[in-house]
């Protein structure tokens, strides 16, 4: 089992990733161009300002009336993308497989990160059964991502202290780090892509087109 895991759905998960991710971003892009508004609206000035508005922590008027959650959907961020990437144990294995290696944080760094990903987790997964505005517009399917969001961090950090059987745990989280991947171009989490797009047209429309902000 830990050969399978480690081996061929290692490249079969990154080959998913990266061609569907290729794929969506393709499409997403054709589909734009139906619209007869979309490229013509755009502006590289007032969409990476929007972009670049956007990523500061409480620049726009919702994330200073919601403090919690902003502080609470960064943190998750930061630490979802460069845990993985800065992770020693994963750099190992990149080098061993590759001969490549970049930068890495301490582990016990990573070991923190790590928690709070998992603490923001369960913070989003409360707020989504406790606030009613939330609940009303939560499916099922929030649930399933927040899982595979929250999965190969929870499965990591067992693995990495050895509290459970450690073969087991690391095959658990080597799957459950496959299933992310392959879910990012199929699923909503492709917002990764979206975002940016997104964020790109509403700035281009407000600024350059409504000569206002969109925050
Ligand atoms: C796809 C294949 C993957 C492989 C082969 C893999 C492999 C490993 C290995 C060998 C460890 C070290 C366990 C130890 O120290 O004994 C580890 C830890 C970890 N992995 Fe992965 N991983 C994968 C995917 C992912 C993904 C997609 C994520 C998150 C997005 C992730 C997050 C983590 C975290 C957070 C830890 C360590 C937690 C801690 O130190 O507290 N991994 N991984
Ligand atoms: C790096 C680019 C990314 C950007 C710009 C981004 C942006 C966002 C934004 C704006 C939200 C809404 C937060 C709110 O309501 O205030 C969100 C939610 C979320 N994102 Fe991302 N995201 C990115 C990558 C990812 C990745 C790679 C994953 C996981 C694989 C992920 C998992 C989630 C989850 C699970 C939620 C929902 C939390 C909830 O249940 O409310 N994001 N993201």
């Amino acid at each position: 089992m830990y050969e399978l895991v480690s081996g061929p759905l290692v490249w079969i998960s990154f080959i998913v990733f990266i061609g569907g991710s290729l794929y969506q971003l393709g499409s997403m892009l054709k589909l734009a161009k139906k619209d007869k508004v979309i490229y013509p609206y755009m502006s590289l000035k007032y969409g990476l300002r929007s972009i670049i508005h956007w990523i500061i922590p409480f620049a726009s008027t919702n994330m200073r009336k919601r403090p919690v959650m902003t502080i609470m959907t960064f943190t998750f961020h930061i630490c979802l993308v460069l845990t993985p990437i800065l992770l020693l144990s994963h750099n190992i294995l990149w080098y061993q497989s590759w001969k490549i290696s970049w930068w890495t944080l301490p582990e016990a760094t990573t070991d923190i990160m790590t928690v709070i990903v998992i603490a923001a987790s369960i913070f989003f997964l409360m707020r989504r059964l406790v606030l009613s505005e939330v609940r009303f517009v939560t499916f099922p399917s929030d649930y399933l991502l927040l899982a595979i969001a929250a999965a190969p961090f929870l499965t990591g950090l067992v693995a990495y202290h050895q509290w459970l059987p450690y073969k087991t745990m690391l095959i658990l989280h080597i799957l459950s780090g496959e299933i992310m991947l392959i879910a990012i171009p199929f699923t909503r989490l492709s917002h990764m892509f979206y975002f940016f797009f997104t964020r790109a047209y509403m700035g281009s429309e407000f600024g350059a087109v409504r000569n206002s902000k969109d925050w």
